[in-house]
């Protein structure tokens, strides 16, 4: 049958996951070649938190950074998360920042393009779908992979079904929270296996501890590819191990034709970096056990550790059980929106909001309402209109694409910024993050200013001093 390939995600998920992605490009760099010669089906390298978390906290240009990788992986594609309309950040943009951010990704050297919509609504990743194609790169059409009264096995053949017509090359099922179980994986992937003719790939996390079971089960069911990070930044809130499964599908018909031995000593890089990670505090070690509250009540681990933390400053702790019951009804109110970044923070503020206010949406939030409204697309579920006639007051609801409402901004954007530019690319940079990306940007010109200075030959007759 069919050979597995292995995406490998230790330059992009798996620090992302375990150390709030502060990976700097300098860990990368050296490391880069021998990762290209493992014959990975792609290095996960880009997008995702990685250019925010570049700007704001590692004072590094995440265009420098991609070029850097890409002059180092030649052969290996490189593939970017992308957050559809959101791209990386956390609103809607209007189509023209869409389609420029997808051509400058693929000419500074991606080559495969991961979009995925938090309510998986297909018209908000339907523009950076059809960008990519046109600049030439590979397309992938994510399913947030979630579980509720709605969403059954149909309902995901749909939305395959959907991402297939539009020209994907290939689709994603995205378990962001680590939620989809082993012999649900493998009813999931035969079923999209029958209903779709490009190669499906299993990205998952290992925070419940399934992970590489729920991996063995799909590639049972013939997935095509799967997501796997490097041992020493592995398993916790990461992805399940590479190094296992290689050699679990060694010499079956599944087998990865990746090298142990190469794959051990790109390792041996990682674990030096993971030691440096656990002394300084950057990895905490509760990121690398199981989490398994995640499969009782269906939410992100990392939303309930958040949960926890706004109940802790409300002086409300003892309310917490109340709350996690609460979360699945405000989620059916919302129309079970699967729970991944933004909707997980939404929906469990406006849960805590319920429970501690004594009354059931006597205060809502302007982010609930926002979904409720359909400012961030359709819902999977269509929310009874009763219940929306009671939050939105009045307000008219949104039912076309959101960003359908939003002018093309690019030029405006550029003539904020003009005194700061020094490649086409900034602009994108500001328009995604305004403020970390000025202070990136005066950094940047101070830095180049004290070089000029050092550099200045004042003896040069042909300059005026
Ligand atoms: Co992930």
């Amino acid at each position: 049958m069919s050979k597995v390939r292995i995406t490998e995600t230790v330059l992009r998920d798996a620090h992302q996951s375990l150390i709030a992605t502060r990976m700097p490009t300098e860990q990368m760099l050296p490391i880069v070649e021998q990762l290209d010669n493992i014959g990975y089906n792609a290095l996960e390298a880009w997008g995702g938190a990685t250019f925010d978390a570049s700007l704001r906290f590692l004072n590094e240009d995440p265009w420098e950074r991609l070029r850097k990788i890409k002059s180092k992986a030649k052969k290996t594609p490189l593939q970017m998360l992308f957050r559809g309309q959101n791209i990386l950040g956390y609103k809607h943009y209007a189509d023209d920042v869409v389609d420029y951010f997808v051509q400058k990704a693929v000419a500074n050297g991606i080559d495969i393009i991961r979009i995925f919509d938090a309510l998986n609504d297909p018209r908000n990743i339907e523009r950076a779908m059809k960008a990519c194609i046109k600049e030439g790169g590979h397309a992938q059409g994510c399913i947030c992979y979630t579980t509720s009264p709605y969403h059954n096995i149909d309902i995901f053949v749909k939305d395959a079904k959907t991402i297939e017509s539009m020209g994907a090359s290939s689709i994603c099922i995205k378990d962001m929270a680590g939620l989809l179980v082993p012999y649900d994986a493998y009813n999931l992937v035969k079923a999209l296996k029958e209903s779709v003719n490009i190669p499906i790939e299993l990205h998952t996390h290992y925070t419940s501890g399934c992970g590489s079971m729920t991996y063995l089960k799909a590639i049972e069911a013939g997935v095509d590819i799967i997501d796997c990070a490097l041992s020493p930044l592995a398993l916790g809130t990461s992805q399940p191990a590479t190094e296992p499964i290689v050699a679990t599908l060694q010499g079956t018909e599944y087998d990865t034709g990746l090298d142990l031995e190469a794959l051990n000593d790109a390792a041996n890089y990682f674990k030096g970096l993971r030691e440096e990670y656990l002394a300084s505090g950057l990895l905490d070690p509760k990121m690398l056990g199981v989490d398994a509250k995640a499969l009782i009540y269906q939410v992100p681990g990392g939303m309930l550790s958040n949960l926890l933390s706004q109940l802790k400053q409300a002086n409300a702790v003892d309310k917490y059980d109340e709350v996690l019951k609460e979360v699945p009804r405000v989620r059916a109110d919302l129309g079970y929106p699967p729970l991944v970044t933004p909707t997980s923070q939404i929906v469990g503020s406006q849960a805590v909001l319920n429970v501690l206010s004594g009354e059931r949406y006597k205060m809502v939030t302007k982010e609930a309402k926002g979904v409720v409204k359909g400012e961030y697309g359709r819902t999977p579920a269509p929310i009874d209109p009763e219940f929306a006639a009671k939050i939105l007051k009045g307000e008219e609801a949104i039912t076309c694409r959101p960003a359908d409402l939003i002018e093309p901004e690019l030029e405006s954007i550029r003539s904020e910024i003009k005194e700061y530019i020094e490649q086409d690319e900034d602009v994108l940079s500001y328009a995604l993050f305004p403020q970390p990306a000025t202070n990136f940007f005066k950094k940047r010109q101070e830095k180049k200013y004290k070089f000029d200075a050092q550099n200045a030959d004042f003896n040069d007759k042909t300059h005026p001093v």
